[in-house]
């Protein structure tokens, strides 16, 4: 078999995140500007590059995949891409996943079980109706909560997604563990990066989550949890059952020394770290020069990503890259 795809400083490549498009229904404060330029359609990837694309990096050692965006659900006939990536779990792949704000999960929900998917991380910033209008723009939490629940009895695993945003949803935190114990879902926090311009200044939003933690420590038992999931999330068990709470902290505890990932987009450019630009035109290379080209490009690229991000949060800083979250799937 090739070889697995190692860079620079030695780290194994295992995860690819594949942003399946840059469209999104919804329009997070914290993630988007209201009013949204989205990628010409013609220099959107079809679904047959990418997964042309996708599975070249699973011969090459890939063994989880996840599919994101924007709001991969959006996308017309991404269930095609699904179905072909899906064969390889079990074999190739030990995981495929999605990343999805839940507004289309009870129309897709048994299709991803068919297709081999077995847990998704949907994004839900807080349970309060008139909350989450305000920070999706357009949201009906209803619909997500709904596609959850679909999602549940469909038999998928879930995983809730909440970036942690200081005076928005922070008195949501708390709340949000004990409605996921109930549910038997699994948290994850997430601290707020400063990828492409929003309408505010992320700083006035910005909670580290060893607040948050510290918080939570005062309400809840939480006890380290060794559990990997090739994510960047620490875990921790909560009071003794099944849910699990992560804390992906890129401000506060870098994990950029064990990061195992690299990001797809959907113009088939490959980006390699998400808090930096260089990219490499996989798409470009797989037309010119066929698989051999493409492979050389991958190799080309990897050498290229970067020790870690230079993230940093500070009123009137532009944004450590221009682009948004949506691009790179995150
Ligand atoms: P699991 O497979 O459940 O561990 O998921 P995941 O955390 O890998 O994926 P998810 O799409 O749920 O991402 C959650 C958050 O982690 C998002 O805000 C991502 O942007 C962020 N994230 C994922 N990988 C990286 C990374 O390499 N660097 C940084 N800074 N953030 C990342
Ligand atoms: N910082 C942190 N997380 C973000 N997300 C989107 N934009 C940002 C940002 N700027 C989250 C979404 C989703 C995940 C893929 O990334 O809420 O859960
Ligand atoms: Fe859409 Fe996710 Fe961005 Fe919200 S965070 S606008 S759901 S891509």
């Amino acid at each position: 078999a090739p070889a697995p795809l190692v860079d620079s400083f030695g780290r194994v490549i295992r995860y690819l995140r594949v942003s399946v498009t840059d469209r999104c229904d919804l329009r997070c404060r914290y993630c988007m500007a209201e009013h949204m330029t989205f990628l010409p359609r013609d220099q959107i990837a079809s679904l047959e590059e990418l997964a042309i694309i996708a599975e070249r990096f699973v011969a090459r050692g890939v063994r989880k995949i996840r599919l994101s965006g924007g709001e991969p659900l959006v996308r017309r006939d991404v269930m095609m891409l699904v179905e072909r990536l899906g064969r390889h779990v079990g074999g190739a792949l030990d995981e495929l996943t999605m990343t999805t704000n839940g507004t289309r999960l009870r129309r897709y929900a048994a299709d991803l079980v068919a297709a081999g998917v077995r847990r998704v991380n949907v994004s839900l910033d807080t349970l309060d109706p008139e909350r989450f209008r305000y920070v999706t723009r357009h949201g009906d939490v209803a619909e997500v909560l709904d596609g959850i629940a679909a999602a549940r009895d469909a038999g998928l695993a879930v995983k809730i997604n909440m970036v942690a945003l200081k005076g928005l949803n922070e008195d949501d935190i708390a709340p949000m563990l004990r409605w996921c114990v109930a549910q038997g879902h699994d948290l994850t926090l997430i601290e707020t990066m400063p990828l492409g311009a929003i309408d505010e200044d992320r700083t006035d939003r910005f909670l580290p989550l060893t607040v948050v933690k510290d918080r939570l420590d005062q309400a809840f038992t939480l006890t380290r949890d060794a559990a990997v999931t090739g994510g960047p999330a620490r875990y921790w068990q909560v009071d003794g059952g099944r849910t699990r709470l992560g804390l992906i902290s890129p401000l506060t505890a870098n994990f950029c020394d064990g990061c195992n990932r690299v990001r797809l987009t959907t113009e088939g450019r490959l980006y390699t770290c998400l808090g930096h630009d260089d990219q490499r035109d996989l798409r470009a290379a797989l037309r010119d020069g066929g698989v051999g080209a493409l492979d050389a490009a991958i190799e080309d690229a990897l050498l290229t990503k970067p020790r870690r991000h230079d993230f940093r949060i500070a009123r009137d800083a532009a944004p450590a890259v221009a682009r948004h979250m949506s691009v790179t799937g995150g």
